[in-house]
């Protein structure tokens, strides 16, 4: 059996010994694919459009592609094009979404998406979702070159959606939950930074989205066997375990908060400390108290019958809570700020630990403002529940990746690592049309969201191939029961659902304790319960 250091020892190896390794010296002679290895499209070309992608961008200097921008725009043609190149027939539908379609041998069969995001964040790294699409469209253009696409048993559709990352309008999964069918209405009408709402942007690129056209979106589950997404880890599991693949067994589910605290705007000079109601200061109060909930949840939960020990030991082991994003106003040195606004994005494996969480976090936010003498508004901008892989299409997943593993390094491999993600992907919103399952593949020192993010150019054609032997697989065509588990089941913590429900403000008055809440949970979605640690951990 080979340990993950023995592999990591393999692979350093065949890099610096390319003589002496007859599996590397084969690769190289017969990189057209007459070794089953097609290092020219899965590797190379692979690798030339990844770093193409990655010059699209709306800034000089860095990469920036958001929802609808003019680079996401050109994005989508360029990946529209290489779907074409690939024999897929292409259309880009109302959410703005790329789609590739081929329909083999039964074009009413259950149809294989495989999927992944064309937006990133900002000064972005060029393999966040870019690498998904295309190491499906390379995959795809090997059975083209082979003849065989015309030969799958079902329709395969890739689809490079249009928002994951939710940067334009802080509302994730724009694309995704189109196609799931999970999107409302209501979101055409989020606004951006400028003003420009979801609906404009699509119609300023002549993408006539309505209402109707909306639903018309949803792919209707009974057309479709599966989903499955390739991206990069952004953790650093695989690289300290030394292993380019890994399936994934679950993705942590997120809550994304807008938190906005008035204060009384004032010189800087002039009024004294202690008639201050600063919302700056508070904030500062605000964003300590998260960082240490979060770092011991056990100090915040209470065991009053609300919560049980496994409930606080997964959030132990799995919450993580940042603030990206911070504004004031009017921003000036010699100003004590009028408003300060901040974002809240709060992860954990365990849905019931997380609405636990928040439940604290806002009642104890709501006192520090009120002792503060500031208001403070709570607007729960995007949840996701926690999701958890088919179990059948991970281990096929695991099966193809362990056969791409052996075909480049002609050795048999350990089992590739299941990970947990602490990152959200397309995959979640999926989860709601039909079964997915996901493949991660290593990136140096885990970094992403960050233009270090960097995967290695053989890692690229391991991923490739591994979709490539998944594709290859001759897939059961009859309809398989979803796996997920969609209950509750033991809930048994005190939940946040009256505390921050979705789009509900809730004001702290300046020297009064009156809270006027106002609640609407219309459109939230069923929870789906995951009982497992670490974030992007082996299991
Ligand atoms: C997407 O990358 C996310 O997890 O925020
Ligand atoms: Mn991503
Ligand atoms: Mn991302």
């Amino acid at each position: 059996m080979i340990t993950p250091l023995r592999f990591l020892q393999l692979c350093v190896l065949s890099m610096v010994l390319p003589t002496t390794s007859a599996t590397t010296a084969s690769a190289s002679m017969l990189s057209g694919g007459e070794d089953g290895l097609h290092a020219e499209i899965l590797r190379d070309e692979a690798v030339a459009r990844l770093n193409q992608l990655g010059t699209v961008s709306d800034a000089d200097g860095y990469l920036e592609r958001t929802f609808m921008s003019p680079a996401s725009v050109r994005a989508a043609s360029l990946i529209r094009a290489w779907m074409e190149d690939a024999g897929l027939k292409t259309w880009v539908d109302y959410m703005g979404n790329v789609h590739g379609r081929v329909e083999g041998l039964n074009a009413s069969a259950e149809a294989l998406l495989i999927g992944s995001h064309l937006d990133t964040v900002v000064d972005a790294g060029i393999f966040d979702g870019s690498l998904g699409i295309i190491s499906a469209i390379s995959a795809l253009k090997v059975l083209k070159s082979n003849g065989t696409l015309t030969n799958l048993i079902r329709p395969v559709e890739v689809i490079a959606f249009s928002d994951e990352e939710g940067v334009r309008f802080q509302s994730t999964f724009l694309g995704s939950a189109a196609v799931a069918g999970i999107l409302p209405v209501s979101a055409l009408q989020i606004s951006d930074k400028s003003g420009v709402n979801v609906q404009d942007a699509l119609r300023e690129n002549s993408i006539a989205i309505t209402e109707e056209n909306l639903f018309q979106l949803k792919y209707d589950p009974q057309s479709v066997w599966g989903y499955i997404e390739v991206h990069i880890e952004q953790g650093p599991v695989l690289e300290w375990v030394g292993f380019p693949l890994g399936v994934v067994k679950g993705i942590a589910g997120q809550t994304r908060l807008k938190i906005t605290v008035r204060g009384t705007q004032g010189h800087a000079g002039t009024v004294p400390m202690s008639l201050r109601q600063d919302p700056m200061a508070a904030s500062a109060e605000l964003i300590i108290l998260l960082e240490s909930l979060c770092k011991s949840p056990k100090d915040f939960l209470s065991y009053d019958g609300h919560c049980n020990d496994s409930t606080v030991e997964s959030l132990s082991n799995s919450l993580v809570c940042t603030v990206g994003e911070i504004s004031t106003w009017p921003s000036a040195s010699n100003v004590i700020p009028g408003q300060v606004t901040f974002t809240v994005d709060l992860r954990a494996m365990d849905d019931m630990g997380r609405e636990a969480a928040l439940y604290e976090l806002s009642n104890r936010m709501y006192e520090i403002c009120e002792r503060r003498s500031v208001s403070c508004i709570i607007e729960r901008k995007h949840d996701a529940n926690a999701v958890i892989s088919d179990s059948e299409l991970t281990s096929e997943l695991k099966f193809a990746a362990n056969a791409a593993l052996k075909r480049i390094t002609g050795e048999i491999q350990d089992e590739v690592p299941v990970l947990m993600s602490g990152a959200g992907h397309d995959a979640m919103a999926m989860s709601h049309l039909t079964k997915v399952g996901m493949l991660f593949v290593r990136c140096r020192g885990g970094v992403s969201h960050s233009p270090a993010e960097h995967v290695l150019d053989d890692d690229v054609w391991a991923a490739g191939l591994a979709i490539l032997a998944f594709l290859e697989m001759h897939v059961d065509s009859q309809p398989r029961i979803r796996q997920i588990n969609r209950g509750f089941g033991s809930r048994t913590c005190r939940v946040s659902e009256k505390a921050i429900p979705l789009t509900t403000s809730i004001v702290l008055r300046l020297q009064s304790a009156a809270l006027a809440e106002e609640s609407h949970t219309g459109g939230r979605d069923e929870g789906i319960t995951v009982v497992v640690g670490m974030i992007n951990s082996v299991q």
